[in-house]
């Protein structure tokens, strides 16, 4: 039977489905018109992160930062939400704080040209900075798990409290969570300070340095095993 052949029937019984029982069944309809599933994808993301409206960071952003970096990195950096800069360009970390990331990741070998994702917790800028408020956070979240699973990072790197207690899933103060690795959707995570803290207080250098380091090592553990 020829393929439009086909189609009509199946039409046809469709139609006499409809009338008796008020449905189709899924299996009789026609090829084209069944749903196809888009698989999901970073920019099918941003884009829905542009028409985001499910809190009120979206009344006061300039731009949506959605994120920005490689597939498959060694490290995903997430920070707690867009300030000024970040905010006018749609860039994560491109102002003073982002500017001192990159030299941190340059120090172990990382940037976010080559090997590296950075993201953010939220993807408009709080007002005046402010923290993320829990159901902010909860609203956005969905939006960074799904970025995970696509680019399905070999190591997480959070920093600042917020990020680090979201991630980590355990509420405590950054100075208490650091020093230790945890574990994001089987993803190795390290907690350490954000680099707004370190250029307020200089005393932060020396352990933002300790888990730089021990992020290395460990990223180097996990690829000398793959
Ligand atoms: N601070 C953050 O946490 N994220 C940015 O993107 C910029 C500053």
């Amino acid at each position: 039977m020829g393929n439009i052949e086909s189609e009509l029937y199946k039409l046809i019984d469709n139609t006499q489905d409809y009338i008796q029982y008020g449905m189709i069944s899924d299996r009789k309809l026609p090829e084209m018109m069944l749903k196809k599933e888009v698989p999901d994808s970073l920019e099918k993301i941003a884009g829905e992160v542009a028409q985001c409206s499910r809190c009120r960071l979206c009344e006061k952003r300039k731009n949506v930062v959605p994120g920005i970096g490689v597939l498959n990195p060694d490290v995903l950096v997430v920070g707690e939400g867009p300030g000024g800069d970040e905010d006018i360009q749609g860039l994560p970390f491109v102002g003073r704080a982002g500017q001192y990331l990159d030299k941190w990741l340059d120090a172990i070998g990382l940037s976010r040209h080559t090997n590296c994702f950075i993201g953010n917790v939220v993807k408009c800028r709080p007002p005046m900075n402010r923290d993320p408020q829990p159901d902010e956070i909860a609203s956005c979240l969905p939006y960074l798990e799904r970025q995970i699973a696509i680019i399905k990072p070999k190591f997480i790197l959070t920093v600042g409290r917020i990020s680090s207690a979201v991630l980590a899933g355990q509420e405590a103060g950054i100075g208490r969570l650091r020093g230790r690795t945890y574990s994001f959707r089987g993803i190795p995570l390290i907690p350490t300070y954000h680099p707004s803290a370190v250029l307020r207080d200089p005393s932060l250098r020396k352990p933002v340095w300790d888990d730089l380091r021990r992020l290395k090592a460990e990223l180097e553990e996990i690829k000398n095993v793959h």
